[in-house]
């Protein structure tokens, strides 16, 4: 048998109403946020994300779906949007346009990590970039449309967490400091953290290894190295949170996993789900325009994966139960011919009413039943002696009412199901 690949999943019909409903609640904070949809190419050149993520993040690293086409150009599955978006950005001079561009998306992404409750190999996130403002507002708003977004879908156990990581030459003497306060506590350190503290130090504040955690809880604190101006946009982002009353908690050790961020970065994670808690992330990334050839522009942003707030969906009951729905049955019934209820079946549908008829030759006990488990408003009876009269009989399924109509002018059912 042939099966999925492992760390991808297919969404089967009974699923998808629940997908549906989380994309509806997207694309109605998106709008009133006035984000404007953006979508790009599953695959882009290598070098976009190698380039824009960082070589030395686990993403680049270890995790990318990478491989050379028929055209001797090496491609990659896209592992995040920021650096695509950023991309199109940039190709399409959308700078040229208007000076802010506030973007969203809702796509699938492609990382090869080790699959686990809510993480994937193929998983979907919905985000937002709004390229072209410094302004620490627009790091509140994005905090603030993130947190609607999950709120409204009916999530409650959320934690907002933010920290600052200043521009890159007051993360540079950070890192020179951390360095010099692991260097003699290097040896107790995990395999992993070892590793990290040659390619990318920050990370080992994501360690999972208590012993690292110890060791990390003493380390010196980034919000101590930011300059005057970096501190200042972060009280002010804070401030507007406060003013909105978002409640959040300020974690020295969110570093983040991709190498773009400047300044402000968050997440917001649930108490809801397992050990892949975050269910969205972001932060300010003021010089990866530049850094991917473009005019030099300021940009924050964040994305969230679908997958895991499904999952905290279900485990805190706020997933609702889809409505199986259906206007009208069709039974024949003998000795009506099939082209007969084939042609009503295209007179209803035309007139937008959801139908549905029998494919199987079943009985009319067992269409019946069909029409019940389908939950229809009505039945129309298409057959026995009324049909030879020229007639059929409309069911009311709620009241059990029978009327007889015309069979060649369904006007009446057409505008009596309209108006229920
Ligand atoms: P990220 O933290 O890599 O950030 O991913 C954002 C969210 O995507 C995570 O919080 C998680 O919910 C979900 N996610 C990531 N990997 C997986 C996976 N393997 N399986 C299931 N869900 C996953 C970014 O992608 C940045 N582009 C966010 C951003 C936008 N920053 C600025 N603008």
């Amino acid at each position: 048998m042939i099966k999925a690949i492992t760390g991808t999943k297919d969404i089967l019909p009974w699923q998808i109403s629940e997908w549906k409903r989380l994309e509806k609640t997207v694309e109605n904070l998106m709008s009133y946020f006035n984000y404007k949809e953006i979508r790009t190419p599953t695959f882009e050149e290598t070098v976009l994300f190698s380039r824009g993520i960082g070589e030395a993040t686990d993403i680049v690293s270890k995790e990318m779906y990478t491989f050379i086409d028929r055209s001797e150009t090496s491609i990659t599955l896209k592992p995040e949007m920021t650096a695509s978006v950023v991309r199109a950005y940039i190709e399409h001079k959308l700078s040229k346009k208007q000076n802010l561009h506030k973007l969203y998306y809702i796509s699938s992404m492609y990382r090869q990590e080790r699959p686990q409750a809510g993480r994937l190999r193929e998983f979907h996130q919905f985000g937002a970039e709004a390229i072209g403002s410094n302004a620490p507002m627009l790091d509140a708003e994005m905090i603030e449309l993130a947190y609607s977004i999950l709120k409204s879908f009916g999530l409650k156990n959320l934690d907002i967490k933010i920290n600052s990581l200043g521009v890159p030459a007051e993360r540079e003497q950070y890192k020179t400091e951390l360095r010099n306060y692991l260097k003699d506590k290097f040896e107790l350190l995990s395999e992993d953290s070892k590793k990290r503290f040659e390619t990318n130090i920050l990370r080992i504040f994501d360690s999972k290894d208590e012993k690292d955690i110890e060791i990390m809880s003493e380390a010196p604190k980034i919000l101590d190295f930011l300059s005057e101006e970096s501190l200042k946009h972060f009280e002010e982002v804070k401030s507007y949170l406060d003013e909105i009353e978002i409640k959040y908690s300020v974690d020295y050790k969110l570093v983040r996993g991709l190498d773009y961020y400047t300044n402000t970065t968050f997440e917001i994670v649930s108490s809801s789900v397992g050990a892949q808690s975050a269910l969205c992330g972001g932060g300010r990334y003021n010089l990866l325009i530049e850094q991917l050839g473009g005019p030099p522009t300021p940009a924050t942003g964040f994305a969230a994966g679908m997958e895991r707030i499904l999952l905290a969906c279900v485990n805190e009951g706020c997933n609702k139960e889809e409505e199986a729905s259906l206007d009208i049955y069709l039974v024949r019934m003998e000795p009506a011919k099939k082209t007969a209820v084939f042609k009503i079946s295209n007179t209803l549908r035309k007139n937008g009413l959801k139908t549905e008829m029998d494919y199987l030759s079943r009985s009319v006990k067992a269409q019946m039943r069909e029409a019940n488990r389908m939950n229809a408003r009505f039945v129309l009876f298409v057959g026995g002696e009324e049909f030879e009269k020229g007639s059929v009989v409309l069911k009311d399924m709620e009241t059990g009412e029978q009327q007889e109509l015309p069979a060649k002018d369904l006007t009446p059912v057409i505008s009596k199901l309209k108006n229920q």
